[in-house]
């Protein structure tokens, strides 16, 4: 089998796709290139370059990078997909055409998507490239009926019905500017007629730029078959140009992925106020509060419950943990059972053992929390190494900061630390060890001993009384 073959039933078809991402989309008033805008947790070049991935190998997906092309590379480099580069923006036709020498030379279809669209579905790129080999037209686009189509390419159709071209909105007549079947920028060409004819497209309009809607004519003119394919819902293909669109193509990824949970037994209450990112996951019978985010690629077990307004991102959850409401944790890992919050944080690479407990505000950072023990109020605990079913008292503070450099803080398993200790690292306690509350720790505490390290107590009997009276003589 061909490297390039997308298999649909018995049918093997190279499919070659170019994604254009090379402008600045100027409509979104940013100094940032359009594509590297985020929806649903991820930047709009990598929600396209993830469907094209499911209709074709990486080796035959190229980006047309343009307009900050080091950045636009540098967000989906990893996915191992080629790159032309298109140095002026001269039009979507041009953009394709920059790529001749990648392109031209790949049997088959070339299927050209758009940077701007994140919504669009692989089951539906599917079906434009099946429909192309049934149909063996020049072209398939996909097209919808929308109820305002302002922005949208239109398409015009021949008294037979048929595709005769694709007129863009600053062009259309008002005869034209009525039709509702608008252009998704999404086509399917039959890669050798594309490259036949594909300096037929001139810059002779408005704009002055090659548009790769003119296609559509040039194939027709030619005597092939320009075919469209409408879909249903003139939302997956949403085109973000502004940033009014960018935050609905947010909201309908949000809402898809809130479904994808929802079916797959993860309980979501209110879930409209629920946000989760494309690359987070979740087990049966996880229950997640209102308000709730859960972020970045993170993976939670089955029976957790992640309280409402948390924060969890780039984070492992082990089954049944529970977190609190008001709680963040980031980039850390919570075991199985474990209770985070409410109001803790999870600062950074912390790994809190199974059934452990942190409570409410307590901060962790680098460290690593023993299974089953116990943080449970007003703490900051960093670059410690905590042991199992050690006990770390209200207001303990490791001092791991000496004004130049962090140090390190070991706690034994069973420790007992007292409320309000205090830590000063680097320093050391053995297991089983004790420390008085209030105490200042300098120095090592040996395994099963008592350290007290804060002034005796002094009481002046009647001292208090009397002072009352020298003052209202
Ligand atoms: C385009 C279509 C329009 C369609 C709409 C769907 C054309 C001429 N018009 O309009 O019919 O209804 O999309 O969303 O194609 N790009 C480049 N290089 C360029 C120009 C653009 O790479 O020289 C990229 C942009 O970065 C963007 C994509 O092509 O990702 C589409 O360009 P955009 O300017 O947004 O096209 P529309 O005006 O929306
Ligand atoms: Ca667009």
């Amino acid at each position: 089998m061909d490297g390039g073959s997308l298999i649909m039933g018995v049918m093997q078809i190279p499919v070659t796709v170019v994604i254009l991402a090379a402008g600045l989309g100027t409509r979104m008033k940013s100094r940032q290139a359009k594509v590297l805008h985020r929806a649903g947790g991820k930047t709009l070049i990598e929600h396209v370059v993830e469907t094209a991935l499911e209709v074709a190998p990486a080796e035959r997906i190229f980006v047309v990078v343009g307009h900050q092309a080091g950045e636009v590379r540098g967000a989906v480099a990893a996915a191992g997909v080629g790159f032309i580069e298109q140095k002026e923006q001269k039009g979507t036709g041009h953009a394709v055409t920059t790529g001749r020498a990648a392109l031209a030379g790949m049997a088959g279809y070339l299927l050209v998507l758009y940077g701007d669209s994140p919504l669009l579905r692989a089951e539906t790129l599917k079906r434009l490239v099946t429909a192309e080999a049934e149909a063996n037209a020049g072209c398939v686009l996909l097209t919808a009926l929308m109820q305002d189509p302002t922005g949208y390419g239109r398409v015009v159709r021949g008294a037979d019905g048929r595709v005769i071209r694709i007129v863009e909105q600053k062009a259309g007549t008002p005869e034209q500017l009525a039709i509702r079947e608008a252009n998704m920028g999404i086509y399917c060409f039959r890669s050798d007629l594309f490259w036949k004819h594909a300096e037929e497209m001139g810059a002779n309009n408005l704009a002055g730029e090659y548009y790769l809607t003119d296609m559509a004519e040039i194939l027709a003119r030619a005597g092939y078959g320009v075919e469209a394919l409408r879909i249903e819902d003139a939302r997956e293909a949403l085109g973000i140009n502004n940033r009014i669109e960018l935050a609905e193509a947010d909201r309908l990824l949000r809402e898809r992925k809130r479904r994808e949970w929802m079916l797959a037994g993860v309980t979501l209450e209110n879930p409209e106020t629920v946000t989760i990112d494309g690359g987070a996951r979740a087990g049966m019978d996880t229950v997640i509060g209102p308000f709730a985010q859960i972020l970045g690629k993170t993976t939670i077990g089955e029976n957790c419950r992640i309280g409402a307004c948390s924060i969890v991102s780039d984070s492992e959850i082990g089954d049944g943990a529970e977190i609190g409401p008001f709680t963040i944790v980031n980039r850390s890992v919570v075991g199985r059972g474990a209770t985070i919050g409410p109001f803790a944080r999870l600062r950074m690479q912390n790994h809190v053992g199974e059934g452990a407990q942190v409570g409410n505000f307590v901060e962790l950072k680098k460290t690593r929390l023993g299974a089953g023990a116990k943080a449970n109020h007003l703490a900051y605990l960093g670059d410690s190494q905590i042991g199992a079913k050690a006990n770390i008292g209200a207001g303990t503070i490791t001092c791991n900061y000496d004004g130049f450099e962090k140090h390190p803080t070991a706690i034994g398993a069973g420790a007992f630390i007292g409320s309000n200790s205090t830590l000063v690292a680097p320093v050391e306690i053995g297991e089983g060890a004790y420390t008085g509350a209030g105490s200042v720790i300098t120095h090592r505490v040996p395994a099963d001993a008592l350290a007290v390290g804060r002034a005796r107590q002094v009481v002046k009997e009647g001292w208090a009384k009397k002072r009352r009276e020298l003052r209202h003589r």
